[in-house]
């Protein structure tokens, strides 16, 4: 095997609660994630040259150490040895920056890609482990489909498949540090929480209306006084006809759930008008 193609998926939390502090840092959360359809072409191809060269659609991406996919390669490559080089293409749709663990995802494809095509045999738990070294997010885009994530981001717990929805993702031009939105949220006391096992019942009855309706991200606490437009979003994914609406991770894509393609539809391209953004995507839950 010289070359792999795989679909690296965005994700979505259906809630984002942060329940603590922790000692590294980090906040212990616990988030529903749920993939969706939207998807990075990721191409790996080994080479005879002993280094990684990365290519994206995207000029202004960084294509070094930067890059988390490039990271990814570099680890395994030192861990398990590898002398040949890969060349990586990323072609990216999911937007950038976004809430959409589209770096994580492409990350994860790139340590699946390289356990196949050097025949690796990682088992899931080393590979899981390299993951979260790389990226909170990244353990949980190895696994995809509906889970539970505690932790930082790295303790799984795999759910029943979330009912099928249109989603409809608006990302506002500007882009939110995570680090700082996690930061901000330090200074404000918070007087609610996601029902996290509201959500995790309504998934199992494949209830989409209860899904949609406890919808909860804490950290639009503080994202929506950083960027306005997010609260403008949601409010408008509603009058558009969505069944409920979030922020997704630390934003700032805001995302409206469907039961109906035509609805979905003609909501992403009311809103492309009204807010006169470009990254305005319809998809769907995705379960693999
Ligand atoms: O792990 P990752 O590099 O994706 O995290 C980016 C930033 O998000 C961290 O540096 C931290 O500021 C914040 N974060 C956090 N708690 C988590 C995950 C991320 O505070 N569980």
């Amino acid at each position: 095997m010289n070359y792999i193609n795989l679909k690296a998926r965005a994700k979505i939390n259906l809630t984002l609660d942060v329940v603590g502090q922790r000692d590294d840092g980090y906040h212990e959360l616990k988030m529903i994630m749920q993939t969706v359809e939207l998807y990075d072409r990721v191409y790996i191809k080994k080479i005879d040259k002993p280094y990684i060269k990365l290519k994206s659609n995207l000029e202004w991406l960084p294509l070094d150490s930067r890059n988390l996919a490039y990271k990814a390669a570099d680890i395994i490559r030192t861990k398990y040895g590898i002398s040949q080089g890969v060349f990586i293409e990323l072609h990216k749709t999911i937007p950038v920056a976004a809430g959409l663990a589209g770096g994580s995802s492409d990350c994860a494809a790139v340590l699946y890609g390289m356990n196949i095509l050097f025949g690796l045999k990682i088992s899931r738990k080393e590979l899981a482990d390299i993951a979260l070294k790389l990226g909170s997010d990244v353990p949980y885009c190895l696994m995809r489909g509906t889970a539970l994530a505690e932790g930082r981001g790295e303790i799984l717990t795999k759910l029943p498949e979330c009912p099928n929805a249109w989603v409809v993702l608006a990302k506002p031009q500007m882009s939110l540090s995570t680090a700082a939105v996690y930061k901000a949220l330090d200074d404000i006391d918070l007087d609610s929480h996601p029902n996290t096992e509201l959500v995790i019942k309504a998934i199992e009855d494949k209830d989409i209306l209860k899904v949609a309706s406890n919808l909860s991200n804490v950290l639009e606490n503080v994202s929506i006084p950083m960027c306005p437009m997010i609260g403008k979003l949601k409010k408008s994914m509603i009058c558009n006809g969505a069944l409920g609406t979030l922020m997704s991770g630390s934003g700032p894509t805001v995302y409206g759930l469907f039961d109906d393609r035509i609805k979905a539809q003609m909501a992403a391209e009311t809103i492309k008008n009204e807010f006169k953004i470009r990254d305005v995507i319809l998809t769907k839950i995705f379960n693999a």
